[in-house]
């Protein structure tokens, strides 16, 4: 019976130092301030397990059309490009100053959010659930409340030719048919 009481006693003794935490106004809000290693982790984890739960089910389409690929592009170009960056530019005014950092999806490698042994449907999921609801307190958008699924899955195709494209093969890919006609 004591085990139970201290047991129940070490409860409250917690929840309280957590409450008194939380209301103390101690802890750094500000995106210049990085997160202790422990609430990273924390974090990391809870989006990591929670999008591969959630996007478990998607059925993956075709993802090779040319079609896809250049609306995939020119949407790409125009919503993302200023935080995810594109071919031959390092970084822009958001992917410095956004915490969490946007990936940059111009480079092999670049998403440093992504698990090294996910194969690409596993990886075309994840893309597409994150693209179509955002992450909470992160910079990333919900972008289906706006766009249907096909639009997200062209861009998604784009995402995956993206790190091999050169800044002349991205420009060409990523240009609108009807920019011409404005110029
Ligand atoms: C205002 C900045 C911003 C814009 C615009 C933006 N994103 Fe993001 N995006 C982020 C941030 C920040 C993260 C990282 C969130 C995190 O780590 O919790 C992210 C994460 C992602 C991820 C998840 C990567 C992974 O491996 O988990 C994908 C995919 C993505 N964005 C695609 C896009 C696409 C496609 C667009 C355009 C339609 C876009 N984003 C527009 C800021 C942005």
């Amino acid at each position: 019976m004591s085990t139970i009481r201290s047991l129940v006693a070490l409860g409250v003794v917690g929840c309280a130092a957590g409450m008194a935490f939380l209301y103390s106004g101690w802890y750094p809000m500000g995106a210049d301030t990085p997160h202790t290693k422990m609430t990273f982790w924390a974090l990391e984890t809870l989006r990591e397990q929670s999008v591969a739960r959630a996007s478990a089910e998607l059925e993956v389409p075709p993802l090779s059309g040319a079609k896809q690929l250049l609306a995939g592009g020119a949407d790409y170009n125009d919503m993302c490009a200023s935080c995810h960056l594109k071919p031959g530019t390092l970084q822009s005014d958001l992917s410095i100053g956004l915490y969490p950092k946007p990936p940059n999806f111009s480079q092999p490698e670049g998403d440093k959010n992504a698990s090294a042994d996910e194969d690409s449907s596993e990886q075309a999921r994840h893309y597409f659930w994150v693209i179509k609801h955002g992450i909470k307190a992160s910079g990333m958008p919900a972008w289906g409340l706006t766009h249907d699924d096909d639009r997200i899955w062209s861009m998604v195709a784009f995402l995956q030719k993206l790190p091999d494209l050169s800044p002349e093969q991205y420009q060409i890919i990523t240009a609108r048919k009807d920019d011409s006609a404005h110029h």
